[in-house]
């Protein structure tokens, strides 16, 4: 059985898809991702990407809230993201050590690493929700399979 969530992220998934199949540029892709998840999907409170380089994670492009440029070295989720190379899913953001609270009324969150050309994670993708419990796997799945058209082969 499909969820309500699957089938919504279905449809959004064919419109990014055809929307940022032709353009190269992946701060407009992400741009773009970021537009439709923030206004389409039911309580994102922020959509946005970090970028890693070096050793620093900087705030890219993004829908709501002011949020933090950088991020503390190896605390939070994005880096925990980071070092654990896969999806993490926060369901109470006052029970994860080390959270950074960029928006105080964040409740959830997700953070989905994005892997570029060479499979290196080179940003992440980071949603909050005012609401406790509101990320699952059916996200994970579905955001996963979005970033995933960052990155293309040339
Ligand atoms: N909460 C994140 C920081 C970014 S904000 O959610 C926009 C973290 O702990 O890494």
């Amino acid at each position: 059985m499909i969820n309500k969530k699957a089938t919504q992220y279905e449809r959004i998934a064919r419109q990014i898809e055809s929307l940022i199949n032709p353009v190269r540029d992946t701060i407009s892709c992400m741009a773009t991702i970021n537009a439709i998840l923030y206004h389409k999907m039911k309580d994102f409170s922020w959509v946005g990407f970090y970028l890693l380089k070096g050793n620093v994670l900087s705030v890219g492009p993004y829908q709501g809230p002011l949020a933090c440029l950088e991020l503390e070295r190896y605390k939070g989720v994005c880096w925990t993201c980071i070092q654990q190379k896969k999806t993490v899913i926060v369901p109470d953001v006052h029970e994860f050590p080390g959270h950074i609270a960029c928006d105080p009324r964040s409740q959830s969150e997700i953070v989905v690493p994005v892997f570029n050309n060479k499979g290196v994670i080179s940003v992440v993708l980071d949603i909050d929700s005012r609401n406790k419990n509101w990320f699952t796997d059916t996200d994970a799945e579905y955001l996963e399979k979005i970033v995933s058209m960052i990155f293309r082969p040339s």
